[in-house]
């Protein structure tokens, strides 16, 4: 047999962990504290909006009110769809379909419609990046009605898109404590520095391939469990155990099979993230205005139960999962909103990559066979 060619040497990084991809500005995690361009997460979510942190990872700063109330005004007019897009887009199937699927499906379609899709100059750039941003919101709802056998309702251009969201979801005027509830989410999950679907959408943009393919690849890695699909598993499971009584015997059932809890454990923050400190308190009010306090209680009890077990501390999917519940968002759909978010991330992810892009294209260290002969 020939002398194998070629054999690497080193350690192989599993999961690249640790490995520095890029130079990045959009957000970064430093001592377990979250900023997007400068700017702490906790700030933020305090007096921000979404649309102010889109602006902010768009352009590097906070808007002042002129370019705010113009941003606005630019963001909201791309978020109808045409009603040749409604119309091709119903005719999708929804029966026994993850609306993740059929979101990553429609985003794609999207481009077909769109005579810009393959520009790539910054302007164009901008200009895509909001028509998908403003989009995501009413293409979940337009899945939802859809899937129920309801008409689509056309934004109104005048509300934010997480008033829209809420008020195209349920047909009604949302209560707006309520919509600055759903707003905060947004910022809470809008980046979160080389996570694997940014990291995939930049890794599809460094082949100079164009943003709705880059945002259709991004959709599919945030659909995974491992990843933006946790918070549904996390609200699957806290249905399944019911009670406060089953909790503690649930997890340590689980954790005793080495079966992974969903919304805990992190890559990056091993001392907590600080979203599910903000997620946690939010869960707590909203369950209470619900008159559905259990399902805070128990997710408190299943957080200390994990933390004493395995030393793992909640991430962004644990408390979000019943904050979204609680607004009576159906659970499938809450990967779909993690979406609908993080897409401000992607898109500011892709703009830096383009602009000092080098092609991705790490090496794979052989163990197969070698030599082989027909
Ligand atoms: N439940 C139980 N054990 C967990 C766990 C969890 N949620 N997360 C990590 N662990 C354990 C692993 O089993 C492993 O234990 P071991 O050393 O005894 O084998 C150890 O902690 C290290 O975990 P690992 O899977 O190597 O960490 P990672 O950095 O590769 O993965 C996550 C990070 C987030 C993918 C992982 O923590 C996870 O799968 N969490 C659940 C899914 C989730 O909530 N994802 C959303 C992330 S924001």
């Amino acid at each position: 047999m020939p002398a194998p060619v070629e054999i690497y040497e080193g350690a192989v990084d599993k999961g690249l962990e640790g490995v520095v991809a890029c130079t990045t500005a959009v957000s970064s995690i430093i001592d377990a504290t979250l900023c997007f361009r400068g700017y702490v997460i906790e700030d933020l979510a305090a007096k921000s909006t979404y649309e102010e942190v889109i602006y902010l990872l768009w352009n590097d700063k906070l808007p002042n009110k002129d370019e705010l109330s113009a941003f606005r005004k630019e963001l909201f007019s791309e978020m109808t769809l045409s009603p040749e897009v409604v119309k091709h887009l119903q005719g999708l199937p929804t029966k026994d379909v993850h609306p993740m699927a059929w979101l990553r499906s429609a985003v794609s379609a999207l481009a077909l419609w769109d005579k810009d899709s393959q520009k790539l100059d910054p302007a164009s750039q901008k200009l895509i990046a909001r028509r998908l941003t403003a989009k995501m919101g009413p293409l979940v709802t337009l899945f939802e009605r859809t899937r129920k056998g309801l008409p689509f309702i056309q934004p109104n251009l005048e509300k934010s898109l997480a008033w829209n969201f809420l008020n195209m979801l349920f047909g009604k005027e949302p209560d707006a404590e309520i919509v600055r509830m759903f707003d905060v989410c947004l910022i809470l999950h809008a980046d979160h520095e080389l996570n694997c679907s940014a990291f995939s959408a930049r890794v599809t943009s460094s082949s100079m391939s164009d943003l709705y393919s880059a945002i259709t690849s991004a959709i599919g890695t945030l659909k995974g469990p491992l990843h933006g699909g946790a918070n549904e598993q996390v609200m699957l499971m806290l249905k399944k155990i019911g009670s406060m009584e089953g909790a503690v015997k649930f997890i340590e059932a689980a954790l005793a099979n080495k079966e992974k809890v969903m919304g805990f454990g992190h890559r990056v923050y091993k001392n907590g993230d600080p979203r599910a400190k903000i997620l946690r308190k939010m869960s707590e009010e909203i369950t209470k205005k619900t008159g559905e306090p259990h399902w805070y209680q128990m997710s408190a009890l299943i957080d200390d139960t994990v933390q004493k077990e395995k030393g793992l501390l909640p991430n962004v999917d644990f408390y979000s999962a019943t904050v979204y519940y609680s607004m009576k968002i159906p659970i499938d759909l809450f990967t779909p909103i993690f979406a609908v978010s993080r897409i401000s991330g992607w898109l500011a992810h892709t703009f830096e990559q383009y602009a000092n892009n080098r092609i991705y294209r790490p090496r794979g260290k052989w163990t197969g066979k070698q030599g082989l002969k027909i």
